[in-house]
């Protein structure tokens, strides 16, 4: 019952960290740059941040790219943040899958713009069966919009014969949930110092570490993320071993 994803009965192994990116405004900002252009430098970091997971012990990484909030900016932001994610998704989806990154896309398509859909079920269909690294990128994602369509999967399930309500639990939450398969989080990182959670990964941080730091996202790389997962005693040291 609980097993539609077919990849749940898998023992996960390695970490799942997962990235609220925040500060690219402000670093553009700085800069006297419009906004864009910090989603730019973001996007080269989100890149960078990706690269290094396998050496650093991070199986799966999740990266919050646009809540369902975000939709309350410019049409002009919104509008080059979506030309970024399509740019982003054609640049880099070759080196990807020969990474053996795994890619999936949480939140709520229906929404985004068809050309964009499309990249992102082919970068899915390419990455499916690599096992690397298990990136997941939550586009159109909130917390509670997910368990809100989880719940309504479950309804009809119920609705349907398929589901008694009295055999809810964890379990079937977890497989009707965007990201199911995939672990909880051990560790959630947000930068720019803002200390909230904005409505990311509402049911699977129940048990996370919380870690904020300053740095604006397009200042973020490898050694701020190595030093984050050092702080939580964290890190794999596997010393070139396996
Ligand atoms: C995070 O940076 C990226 C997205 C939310 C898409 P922001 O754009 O929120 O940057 P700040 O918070 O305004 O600095
Ligand atoms: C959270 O950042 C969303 C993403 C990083 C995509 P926001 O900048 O949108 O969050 P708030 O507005 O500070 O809560
Ligand atoms: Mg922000």
């Amino acid at each position: 019952m609980n097993d539609q994803s077919g990849i749940d009965s898998e023992k996960p192994n390695g970490l799942h960290v997962a990235f609220i990116m925040d500060g690219n405004g402000r670093w553009a900002k700085a800069r006297r740059r419009p906004r864009p252009f910090g989603h730019q430098a973001g996007a080269k970091r989100t890149r960078e941040v990706v690269e290094a997971c396998p050496d650093l012990g991070v199986k799966y990484v999740t990266l919050y790219a646009f809540s369902t909030e975000n939709w309350k900016r410019s049409r002009a932001e919104i509008t080059a943040l979506m030309a970024l994610f399509r740019y982003t998704i054609r640049k880099t989806a070759r080196d990807l899958h020969a990474e053996g990154a795994r890619v999936r896309f949480i939140g709520d398509r229906a929404p985004l713009d068809k050309k964009l859909i499309k990249l992102m079920n082919e970068l899915e269909e390419l990455t499916r069966d690599n096992d690397r690294v298990h990136v997941t990128v939550a586009l159109n994602y909130g917390g509670r919009d997910e368990i809100l369509r989880a719940t309504r999967k479950m309804a009809e399930a119920v609705k349907a014969g398929e589901l008694e309500p009295a055999e809810i639990s964890e379990d079937t939450m977890h497989d009707y949930l965007d990201t199911a398969g995939l672990p909880d989080p051990d560790l959630v990182v947000r930068t720019s110092g803002e200390s909230r959670t904005s409505n990311f990964l509402t049911w699977q941080t129940a048990y996370a570490e919380f870690e904020f730091t300053d740095t604006l996202w397009p200042d973020f790389g490898k050694e701020q993320f190595a030093e984050a997962l050092d702080k939580f005693g964290l890190r794999e040291r596997r010393y070139g071993g396996v």
